[in-house]
């Protein structure tokens, strides 16, 4: 175990050295700015597709002048190590679930608060407001400014053995969730064991029973395949945590400002088409899980809403969570 953790790392090291020095060597030679764009998600996941929209606009926008080259599938580390990447400006752009940007900026943790969002509409009135650019600005002072957000829907309960109809069943169950203190607090107060872990780490994880199911949105559940292995699916929908597009500051601060015009633009646009991508692919997605005898649960969510009141309450004793956390709430 841990000498293939030390072997991965490796690899991850020699890989991104290999392509810092093709970055810089590219940089050097022409023109045009290639920007290295990083994340974990496999290629026929909606929100890749969103981020190859993104990549097309920006390359038409600039006319070829600024482009990014996009690396899915955490071929360059989990969320954690590639966030840590554009900190140390190895790397340019990610995206990474809002909930993994909470270790490091902390104002994200607003959106890892079960049932704070009250549906979509109140959702993309709060990310696309106020709250979202103070959201994607407050990442500038740890080295991560934000560019837009990513629907990711909402995240809901899946298991191997049993079906989740009320917090009581998910007791004595171990649910990976993922590797931040909200997202663990959660699970743990809905009754749950939290199992945190890397995205990567987890179709192995459920195969050998080292948890009984995760939670995740549908295209997640699909596209990682846990589906194989996990047969019931309910849709509690206990968060509905955004996926944010991030650029670290050690490259944007070297971008001229007509390259960062080319850049906000790209980014913003690509958010229309990648939410039209999302509800096309639920709906395909839905229908190939009933062929593949996966089942669903909708159960009464005012339960679970109760029970995980406490994570909410908790977070509000820092008072600058409780002012955005009240905004939220206010719109
Ligand atoms: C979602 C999200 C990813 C994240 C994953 C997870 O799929 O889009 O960014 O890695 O959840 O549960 O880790």
């Amino acid at each position: 175990m841990v000498k293939l953790t030390t072997f991965k790392e490796q690899i991850i090291g020699f890989t991104i050295l290999f392509l810092c020095l093709l970055l810089s060597s590219c940089e050097a030679v022409s023109d045009t700015k290639v920007l290295y764009f990083a994340h974990s998600l496999p290629t026929s996941h909606p929100v890749h597709k969103g981020i190859l929209e993104m990549q097309r606009i920006l390359n038409e926008e600039s006319a070829g002048k600024l482009q990014i080259k996009v690396f899915p599938d955490g071929q360059l580390g989990s969320e954690r190590e590639v966030l840590e990447l554009l900190q140390i400006g190895s790397i340019a752009i990610t995206k990474v679930s809002a909930s993994a940007l909470s270790n490091f900026a902390p104002e994200y943790q607003v959106t890892v608060v079960p049932y704070l969002f009250r549906d979509e509409a109140h959702l993309w009135k709060n990310l696309e407001g106020e709250v979202g650019e103070q959201l994607l600005s407050s990442g500038s002072e740890y080295l991560l400014r934000g560019l837009c957000f990513y629907d990711a829907g909402a995240r809901s309960f899946y298991t191997k053995e049993k079906a989740i109809n009320s917090p009581e069943d998910l007791t004595g169950l171990k649910l990976r969730v993922q590797n931040d203190q909200m997202s663990v607090a959660m699970a743990n107060t809905l009754g749950a064991s939290a199992t945190p872990m890397a995205f990567s780490e987890l179709y192995t994880a459920l195969q050998q029973n080292v948890v009984d199911g995760a939670e995740n949105n549908i295209p997640s559940f699909v596209t990682s395949n846990h589906f194989e292995v996990c047969k019931y699916y309910t849709f509690d929908e206990h968060t509905m945590i955004p996926d944010v597009v991030i650029i670290g500051t050690k490259f944007w601060d070297k971008l001229s400002d007509q390259e960062k015009e080319w850049l906000r633009a790209a980014s913003k646009e690509s958010v229309v088409k990648q939410k039209q991508f999302w509800k096309e692919t639920i709906a395909e997605q839905m229908e190939m899980l009933k062929e593949n005898n996966v089942k669903f649960f909708y159960p009464d969510k005012g339960p679970f809403q109760e029970k995980s009141k406490p994570v909410m309450e908790n977070l509000m004793k820092d008072p600058k969570m409780k002012a955005i956390i009240d905004k939220i709430n206010s719109n």
